[in-house]
């Protein structure tokens, strides 16, 4: 993987001494660097988690909850910034408080990601900085740890917090920053479940189980709820495995949460399987994802079961899912989304 704002501070995590911390997103699946013993690398993506593990890294899965950190007691912290500001802000006012005095937090990303404007609160929070470039849109910089207030904290939109974002004439939805979408409900799930009972009557006989695959807070998994079906969940994200856990456990659903890249590890087999699936992967737009979502679904799919995936239009799911499916049909579209049904025979 190269990606221009990581590898200006690539070298920071090399050359850590003392006790260091490594903030990891999305847009490092496929970071190679080998594990250095004064880093701990924190990651919110799980398969993330498990490779940098097998490279031999002390490496933690969680929604950013740096509070298994004391305050004061870092020499530096690394971070190539995120895609969404709440993020962002959290981490950087968490660096702030982990960190000794003199302490440097390391971030770097591009102009587009408003890295200038990060930079710029930062310093304000943390005293003192300097920046360097890659190119003109490619920023790093050092923060110092000058100040012992937290004042300038920027603010994280009460990361940890989950609060209802959304709401239907069925459903309140919990979320919080750090779920795709978070704050609303994604269009093209909408217009799934729009069309979900008449999907629901196209199949050999009623579901008698059903997966969400990439489940974010859960919306898709709740709008099967009135189906009393055991419903599986699953997700790569933490902050969104934490939403659908707290959206399940407020409804009458028949439903467990599972922590999974691609549902990898999950060997039960579905009647259903809904999906809208991912196709950037931190900044950068990801084919590779729609083909692996495509795989588990036809891996969890029994053999007279029916996946229905939405997508933007320009996705051209029917065309890929032939190397999967049997079948592959658009059985609606609106000029914005179209609804793909899958299955394994005709
Ligand atoms: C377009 S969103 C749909 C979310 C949710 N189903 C909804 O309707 O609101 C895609 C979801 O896929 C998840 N995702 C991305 N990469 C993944 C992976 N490798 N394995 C599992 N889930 C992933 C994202 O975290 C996100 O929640």
């Amino acid at each position: 993987m190269s990606d221009t704002a990581f590898n200006l501070i690539a070298p920071y995590i090399q050359r850590a001494s003392g006790r260091s911390l490594w903030l990891a997103d999305e847009n490092l699946l496929s970071a190679n660097i080998s594990a250095n013993e004064a880093v701990i690398a924190i990651t919110n993506r799980i398969d993330l988690e498990q490779h940098l593990y097998r490279q031999g890294w002390k490496v933690f899965f969680s929604d950013y909850d740096l509070s298994i950190i004391e305050d004061n007691s870092l020499d530096s912290v690394i971070y190539r910034v995120s895609k969404e500001k709440p993020v962002v802000h959290h981490l950087i006012n968490e660096a702030f408080r982990c960190l000794k005095p003199e302490g440097k937090l390391y971030i770097a990303g591009e102009k587009g990601e408003g890295i200038k404007t990060y930079f710029s609160k930062a310093k304000k929070l943390f005293g003192e900085g300097e920046t360097s470039k890659a190119d003109k849109n490619t920023w790093s910089a050092t923060l110092t740890k000058l100040n012992a207030s937290s004042e300038d904290l920027l603010d994280a939109k009460d990361f940890h917090q989950l609060r209802v974002t959304a709401s239907d004439e069925t459903f309140e939805y919990y979320s919080k920053p750090g779920v795709f979408g978070w704050d609303k409900i994604d269009r093209g799930s909408a217009y799934l479940i729009e069309h979900l009972d008449s999907f629901l009557m196209t199949l050999p006989e009623p579901p008698r189980n059903a997966l969400d695959l990439g489940c974010g807070y859960g919306y898709l998994s709740l709008n099967l709820s009135h189906l009393d079906i055991p419903v599986t969940a699953t997700d790569n994200n933490a902050a969104a495995l934490k939403a659908c856990e707290r959206n399940f456990n407020r409804y009458p659903i028949n439903g467990k949460v599972v922590p999974a890249s691609c549902a990898e590890g999950i060997t039960e087999k579905f009647d259903l399987i809904l999906c809208n699936p991912p196709f950037h992967a931190g900044f950068s737009v990801d084919g590779d994802l729609t083909d692996r979502f495509l795989k588990a679904a036809h891996d969890r799919l029994n053999g007279r079961g029916v996946a229905c995936f939405v997508t933007n239009m320009h996705i051209p799911l029917e065309r890929k899912a032939k190397q999967f499916f049997h079948q592959a049909e658009c059985i609606a579209s609106n000029g914005n989304f179209k609804l793909i049904r899958l299955t394994h025979k005709t």
